[in-house]
Formats: structure tokens, sequence, C-alpha cells
């Protein structure tokens, strides 16, 4: 039994936006689904598209900390959901995305204390459902202990902490812009949690839904860019920042206790309306 309230999008995506404005970030609306000035993107794929000059400091703006939800549509290039469409519980290509951002202000410490905070004080999920993922480290950029370690201070325990590599824990955007190493919240959705048989590490990144992630936190540190001969390059941002996502369709489904996000306040009413339209079930 999942113990506590169910909350409504709207609901949901309200919380969001007033915890972070409580801890001094700016509330941004979302920007278009079509890039203003940025030919290398089809379609906004994340938060932090609208600040990635302010990453990259080329840009200045009135305040260092920002918080969006953010409307996505991942159907093509880097983040792509559209072969994941009918498969899972969880991947519908448009989204929202709400998103805390740090323009050279606070960096991974309160990117994780505020996460751990908004999950468990505020939403009141249950720390027995929580996992964790953090960068193991390759020839480029080494482990992210630091953020392992964060994550037990705030009260994760050890066990919950797992370490991936580059697919999973190292984000950019695209080919080239501002990226890196990020650390992942999931969210065990099945029966009797505190069951190790029933609640296993092998499902994080695993298969299934019963296991998803709900939340990344990007830790910008680098700029990818190509060089003439096509090869990449990383150099590091003026200032280190964080970006972070969590899908609202996602912590709507885990709120209102649903299996998938086609059953949340979100999406279903749209289901059922183009069935009424269409004639059928
Ligand atoms: N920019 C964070 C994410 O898309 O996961």
């Amino acid at each position: 039994m999942l113990k506590f309230s169910s909350m409504t999008g709207n609901e949901i995506r309200n919380k969001f936006l007033t915890y972070f404005e409580r801890n001094g970030h700016k509330i941004v609306a979302s920007s278009p689904l079509l890039p203003a000035n940025d030919p290398t993107l089809l379609f906004t794929n994340a938060g932090m598209n609208q600040f990635k000059d302010v990453f990259l400091g080329n840009e200045k703006r009135d305040y260092k900390r920002a918080v969006t939800s953010q409307k996505c549509i991942r159907a093509g290039g880097k983040h792509n959901d559209l072969d994941e469409v009918g498969k899972t519980a969880r991947h519908h290509t448009f989204f929202e995305m709400l998103g805390n951002f740090s323009f050279g202000d606070y960096f991974k410490e309160d990117a994780i204390k505020y996460a751990w905070e908004f999950l468990v004080d505020e939403l009141k999920l249950e720390k027995s459902r929580l996992w964790f993922s953090v960068f193991e480290g390759d020839d480029e950029v080494g482990p992210d202990e630091e953020a392992r370690d964060l994550w037990i201070k705030v009260g994760a325990s050890p066990d919950r902490v797992l370490g991936f590599g580059r697919k999973v824990n190292f984000w950019q955007m695209g080919d080239t812009g501002p990226c890196g190493p990020c650390s992942e919240v999931h969210y065990y959705m099945g029966d009797d949690p505190l069951d190790p048989q029933k609640n296993r590490a092998e499902f994080v990144n695993g298969p299934g839904d019963t296991t998803m992630e709900i939340w990344n936190l990007v830790f910008m540190q680098y700029n990818r860019t190509q060089n003439e001969d096509g090869t990449f390059a990383l150099t590091p941002l003026p200032a280190p920042s964080v970006d972070t996502g969590m899908g609202l369709e996602r912590i709507a489904a885990v709120m209102q206790n649903v299996k998938t996000n086609y059953e949340t306040d979100l999406i279903k009413p749209i289901v059922e309306y183009t069935a009424s339209l269409a004639k059928v079930k």
C-alpha cells in the first residue's frame, strides 16, 4: 500500500515551482517547443535548452537560480523516446519536465539536498522506494564519489546508491553543448518495498517499469565542442552549474499510484476524449 495522498498534476507542478521559489529560484515560463536560436536542436528536449547560453557564460540574467516546468519533445536526435512509445509505461515523446537550475551558484551539495527534501519532506515519498545512481567514471571523466557521499549524507542507504557508466550517468543536450556527470533518482512502484526479492537493484535501469527514473540531476561542468577534424573536445564551463529534470507525468503516476503515465490525470482525459471522438473504448 502506498502511503501518501494523491495529488493532481497541476498540484505537483505548483508544489515544485513554489518549493524552489521559496528557496530563492525565479519561476521562468516554459520556452516554445521550437528553439528560437539553436540550429543544433529540432525540438526543445530539456528544461536547460533556454538557458544554454547562460551555462556557457555567453549570456547574463538578473537571477542565478531558476525553476521551470518545460514542455519537451523527444522524438529524434540525442534524446529520442520515439522507439519506446507503446513498449513502456513511461515514454510518450511529448512531456513536461520540472527543473531547477543554478547558474554558477549552488552545486552538487545543494542540488542533492533540495532533491531529497522535495521528494521525502514535501511529496512524502517512502525512502524505502528510492534508489540513486551516480557516474562511475571512465577514461575522460573520473567517478563521482562526491555525489555518492552526498546522497548518503542526506539520508540514502549506501546500498541504494549505484554506479553506472556514461550512457546513463553523463548527460549532454546534443552532440555539442553544456554537459556533465549526472545522478538520477529512481522509484520502486511495486508491492512491499521492504522485500529485497521484489525491490531489487537490478531493476534500476533494468527491465520493466516497476522501478523507473523520476529525476535527473546534471552537474554541468563542461562544454562539448566539435573540432574541425570532426573529433569532439571537452572544456570546463566558466562556473560549475546545476540542471535538473523530473518528468511531471512520471511523478504524477507515482503520486496517483497508477501503473502508467497514460493513466494519470494529465493524459487520461485526452485519451478518453479522443476515444469518445473515435467512438471506441
Ligand atoms: N537536462 C536534464 C535531463 O534532461 O535529464
